[in-house]
C-alpha cells in the first residue's frame, strides 16, 4: 500500500464503490491506487477467519484460533494488564491470519440481565466497560490489527434490534450509553469503529448526524473509520453523509448507484465522499503491516486463554471455607455441564476453538480424586429421575460433590433475548436431590450473564466461571485446588428476581424500546433505592481478607491503604465511588468513578492512589448543552463493592454551574431513583419532546419493518411464507439449538434484502416486494421484474466499468484524466 497516494483524482464511480464491501469480509480494492481489499473478521473473543463459506452469524466453520474468554468474563478480572494482553495475543492471531480489522471489542452497556448478547459485553458500568475496551483495543492495534469497537450505540437488546428505535433522553445516553465508547476513542484511539443495528432517537445510529459527526468526530476527535453493522445500513447516501465509511457486508452496485444518485441530485456532497475515502485510506495504511506476522505459539494462547479464565472466576460463596479443596479430596463431579461444557455464546463471535479442555478432562489431570462422573439432568427439556437416581447415589458416596451447572445454548446467543433469568428446571431439581444428600455441594457455574439463586442458601460453595473460553475448566480447576486464589469480582448486578430490574415488565421493547429508567442502570438503580439484590455491583470473595483504611481525598484523588489480612497471597480490586451530597440535578447515589487492582502477600499493605480527572464529576447538563460540574460537596466511598463501602470521605468542588435543584422537583421520581413509577410526563420532561406511539393494529408494512411482520401482512402468500419461517424457528429451539439463520431472516427489514444479497436484490426491488407482500400482488410483481431488469443492467454495467476503472485496464485514462499526472 502506498500510503501516500492521493485519493482525490480517483474517479467518482470508484469512490462510491469503495464505501461498500465486495463480499461478506472483503471491502472493495483499487489497484491501480495501492488501495488493497481489506479483510475484517470476527471477533470479538477469538478469530472467525471464514476462508470458505462465509456468514455473519458463525454458521459456517472458520479456521481454528484460540478461544479466549468473552468479554463479560474478563470483566470479572477487572484487570486491564490482562486485558491488554489479550488484546494482544488476539492481534497477534489476527495478523497471523491476515485480517486488517478485528470487529471488537463489544462494549454495550448490560441494561437488563436478559439481553442475549450480555456475555459479550463487559459491564452496566461505562467506566469499566471503557477501560476495558480501551486495554483490548491497545492490544489489538499494537500488532497493526485494527480493533473496531462496537455496536454504537444504545444496542442493549437483541429482540427486534435491525427495526427499533431506543428512545434514550440525552442525558442518559451520553452518561451510560457513550460514555464507554468516549473513553475508548479518546484513550486508545481505534482505527475503525462499528455502529449498531437499530435507530437512536429516531435516526438509524449508521446514518446519526448526532452520533457520529457531532459527537464522535466532532468531540471525541476520531479519526478511523465507521462500519455498519451487517446489514445494518439503511440509506446508503445519508450514511456516507454523517460520517458512515463502509456498508457492510456486500450490498452490490445498487448501493454504489445510490451513492452516485445522490451526489448527482446535490444530497450528498463530492466532499463527504472524499472524507470518507480517506478514512478507507488511512485504515488501509495504518493495518499495512497486518499481514507480515510471525505464527503464534498455540500453547503459549492457551496459557493466557487458562490464566485469563482462573483471574476471571468470581467466588459468590464459600460456607465454613470450603474451597480451595485439599489435593487427594475424593470429589463426585456431577452435571451435563462437566461433560459438555458451555464456553462461549453463540452467534458472530463463535470461535471454532482450537485447544478447548472439558471440565473432566481438567479434572483427571488435578490433584482432586475424581470417585466419579454423572451426568445429572439432559441439557434441554424435564428432568430425568434415571439421571436423578444416579447422581443421587454418586453424592452419596464421596466428600465434595462439584456441581457444574449453567445456562444452555439457547440462553445464550446473539439475535435472541433470555425469557427468563430462571435456570433450568431439570438442573434445579438436580440440585435439591443432591443438596438433601450432602452437605459439602460447590456449584460450578457456566453462564454468561446473571441467573436468580434461589437455591444459593442449600449449597456450600459457589464458584462462578461465566463462560470460560477453551481453558476456561482448567482456570476453575486451579481456583478449586487453590491453584489460584480468586480474584474476580462482578462487572454486573445479580438481583434477586429479574422483577426487581426496573424496566423489566416492557424487556426487551419491539419498535420503540424507551430507556425510562434513564441513568438508573444497574447497581445505579440498586444502591440509589437501597433494594436488596443477590450480589451487589464488584462483588467477590478470596482465600484471604483485605481490610481498608487512611482514607484521604484532594481535589486531584483518592488514597488509601490496602492491606491483606488472611493468610495466603491474593488480588482485590479497590473500588471508588462518588455521590453528590444535598439537592441538584438527579442523579444515582453513587456512580464508580475509579478503582485500582492489587495484588498482595499475606499480611502485606499497600498505599493506592486513585486520581480523579474530567469524567469524575460532570454530567451532562441539557440547560447549557455541554458538560457541567455542579458546585456541592461529594461523598467518596471506598471499600469493596459497591454495597460494602467502610471508608467515606467528602470533598468539597468548585464546578461549573449551581446545582439545579428545580430539575429535581420537576423530576421527583429521578430524584428519588423510584423509577419504576416514571411517568408518561416525567418521562417526556426528560427526553425534551412527547413520546410517540408505537404504530398499532393493521397497516401496511413500510422497508423497515421486519421480514417475521409477514404474519399481519394483507397477501395470504407472504403470511404463509411468514408461517414457515416461524415454524423453522420454532423447531430448532425445540432442538435446544436455535436457527441463528431463521432468527436473523425473522428480524431483517425489507431494506435489508438489498444489503445482503451481494447485489442480487436491490432497493428497488425490496420496495417492490413490499407491494406485493402488503397484497398488491400483480402491481408489485410487475414493478419487480421491471426493477430486476433494469438493477440487473446497471449493476453489471457499474460493475464492469469500476473493474476497467480500478485495476488501470486500457481506457481507464479516458474516463480520468488525471491519470495522466501519474509517474
Ligand atoms: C453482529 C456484529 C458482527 C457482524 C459480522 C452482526 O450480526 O451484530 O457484531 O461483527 O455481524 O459478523
Amino acid at each position: 500500500m502506498t500510503g501516500s497516494t492521493p485519493l482525490a483524482w480517483l474517479s467518482t464511480l470508484e469512490k462510491a464503490a469503495l464505501v461498500s464491501g465486495a463480499s461478506t469480509w472483503e471491502t472493495r480494492p483499487v489497484p491501480r491506487a495501492g488501495l488493497p481489499a481489506l479483510v475484517l473478521t470476527d471477533g470479538p473473543h477469538g478469530i472467525r477467519r471464514q476462508l470458505g463459506a462465509s456468514d455473519h452469524l458463525g454458521i459456517a466453520e472458520s479456521a481454528k484460533a484460540t478461544c479466549f474468554p468473552p468479554a463479560a468474563t474478563v470483566a470479572n478480572s477487572w484487570d486491564l494488564d490482562l486485558a491488554r494482553e489479550i488484546g494482544e495475543a488476539l492481534g497477534r492471531e489476527a495478523a497471523e491470519q491476515e485480517v486488517d480489522v478485528l470487529l471488537g471489542p463489544g462494549l454495550n452497556i448490560k441494561r437488563n440481565p436478559l439481553c442475549g448478547r450480555n456475555f459479550e459485553y463487559f459491564s452496566e458500568d461505562p467506566l469499566l466497560a471503557g477501560d476495558l475496551a480501551a486495554a483490548y483495543v491497545l492490544g489489538i492495534q499494537s500488532r497493526g490489527v485494527a480493533a473496531c469497537p462496537k455496536h454504537f450505540a444504545a444496542n442493549s437488546q437483541e429482540t427486534a434490534r435491525m427495526t427499533s428505535d431506543s428512545v434514550v433522553d440525552e442525558r442518559t445516553l451520553r452518561e451510560i450509553y457513550l460514555t464507554g465508547f468516549e473513553r475508548v476513542v479518546r484513550s486508545a484511539d481505534p482505527w475503525a469503529l462499528m455502529s449498531s443495528y437499530n435507530r437512536v432517537n429516531g435516526s438509524y445510529a449508521n446514518e446519526s448526524v448526532f452520533l457520529l459527526a457531532t459527537v464522535l468526530r466532532g468531540e471525541w476527535g476520531f479519526d478511523g473509520l465507521v462500519v455498519s453493522d451487517w446489514g445494518g445500513s439503511n440509506d446508503a447516501a445519508a450514511a456516507v453523509a454523517a460520517g458512515s465509511a463502509l456498508e457492510m457486508p456486500s450490498p452490490g452496485f445498487g448501493s454504489v448507484r445510490e451513492v452516485l444518485d445522490a451526489l448527482a441530485s446535490g444530497r450528498l456532497s463530492e466532499a463527504d465522499l472524499d472524507a470518507r475515502v480517506e478514512e478507507i485510506r488511512r485504515l488501509a495504511e495504518r493495518t499495512a503491516a497486518s499481514g507480515a506476522a510471525p505464527a503464534t505459539d498455540e500453547a503459549v494462547q492457551h496459557g493466557l486463554a487458562r490464566r485469563a479464565a482462573a483471574e476471571s472466576v468470581v467466588l459468590l460463596r464459600n460456607e465454613g471455607g470450603l474451597l480451595p479443596l485439599a489435593a487427594g479430596t475424593r470429589v463426585g463431579v456431577i452435571g451435563d455441564f462437566a461433560e459438555t461444557p458451555r464456553y462461549q455464546g453463540a452467534g458472530s463471535s463463535l470461535v471454532n476453538t482450537r485447544n478447548l479442555v472439558t471440565p473432566l478432562e481438567a479434572l483427571a489431570a488435578s490433584t482432586l480424586d475424581v470417585a466419579g462422573f454423572s451426568r445429572g439432568f439432559p441439557r434441554s427439556g424435564a428432568a430425568d429421575p434415571a439421571l436423578v437416581t444416579e447422581a443421587v447415589a454418586l453424592a452419596k458416596d464421596v466428600d465434595v460433590v462439584l456441581l457444574y451447572l449453567g445456562l444452555d445454548e439457547l440462553a445464550e446467543t446473539e439475535g435472541r433475548d433470555r425469557a427468563t433469568m430462571a435456570m433450568a428446571p431439570a438442573q434445579l431439581e438436580l440440585l435439591e436431590a443432591v443438596a438433601a444428600v450432602n452437605q459439602r455441594v460447590v456449584v460450578v457455574l457456566a453462564a454468561g450473564s446473571p441467573v436468580e439463586m434461589p437455591w444459593l442458601s442449600h449449597v456450600a460453595a459457589l464458584a462462578h466461571g461465566y463462560l470460560g473460553g477453551e481453558g476456561g475448566a482448567e482456570g476453575m480447576v486451579d481456583v478449586l485446588t487453590g491453584a489460584v486464589n480468586p480474584g474476580g469480582r462482578l462487572a454486573e448486578t445479580y438481583p434477586v428476581v429479574l422483577a426487581d430490574v426496573p424496566g423489566s415488565e416492557s424487556y426487551p421493547g419491539e419498535s420503540i424500546v424507551e430507556y425510562r429508567e434513564g441513568p438508573f442502570v444497574g447497581y445505579r438503580y440498586f444502591s440509589t433505592v437501597e433494594k436488596p439484590v443477590r450480589f451487589p455491583f464488584g462483588f467477590g470473595l478470596s482465600y484471604t481478607t483485605f481490610a481498608y483504611s487512611d482514607l484521604s481525598v484532594t481535589s486531584d484523588g483518592a488514597r488509601v491503604t490496602v492491606t491483606n489480612t488472611g493468610t495466603v497471597a491474593g488480588s482485590d480490586v479497590v473500588q471508588l465511588y462518588v455521590g453528590r451530597i444535598g439537592e441538584g440535578i438527579p442523579r444515582p447515589r453513587r456512580e464508580l468513578k475509579g478503582y485500582a487492582k492489587v495484588r498482595l502477600a499475606a499480611g502485606e499493605s499497600t498505599q493506592v492512589e486513585i486520581p480523579f480527572d474530567e469524567y469524575t464529576f460532570r454530567h451532562w447538563s441539557t440547560r447549557t448543552g455541554a458538560w457541567e460540574v455542579e458546585t456541592a460537596r461529594y461523598a467518596v466511598e471506598v471499600g469493596a463493592n459497591v454495597a460494602d463501602l467502610p471508608l467515606r470521605a467528602e470533598l468539597d468542588v468548585a464546578g461549573t454551574c449551581e446545582p439545579d435543584t428545580a430539575a429535581a422537583a420537576a423530576l421527583p421520581h429521578y430524584a428519588s431513583g423510584d423509577v419504576r413509577r416514571v411517568t408518561d410526563a416525567e418521562f417526556e420532561l426528560l427526553l425534551g419532546r412527547p413520546l410517540v406511539a408505537a404504530p398499532s393494529g393493521k397497516r401496511d408494512l413500510g422497508l423497515n419493518d421486519p421480514l417475521g411482520a409477514m404474519s399481519s401482512a394483507r397477501n395470504p402468500l407472504a403470511r404463509w411464507a411468514a408461517g414457515i419461517l416461524h415454524g423453522r424457528l420454532r423447531k430448532s429451539e425445540a432442538k435446544g439449538k436455535p436457527d441463528l439463520n431463521m432468527l436473523f431472516v425473522l428480524a431483517m427489514p425489507f431494506r435489508a434484502l438489498a444489503k445482503m444479497t451481494n447485489g442480487a436484490i436491490t432497493t428497488p426491488m425490496a420496495e417492490a416486494i413490499v407491494r406485493i407482500v402488503n397484497g398488491s400482488t400483480f402491481g408489485g410483481l410487475g414493478a419487480l421484474i421491471g426493477a430486476w431488469r433494469r438493477s440487473g443492467r446497471d449493476a453489471k454495467e457499474l460493475a464492469r466499468e469500476f473493474e476497467r476503472l480500478s485495476t488501470g485496464a486500457p481506457g481507464a485514462a479516458a474516463t480520468n484524466p488525471s491519470d495522466r499526472h501519474e509517474s
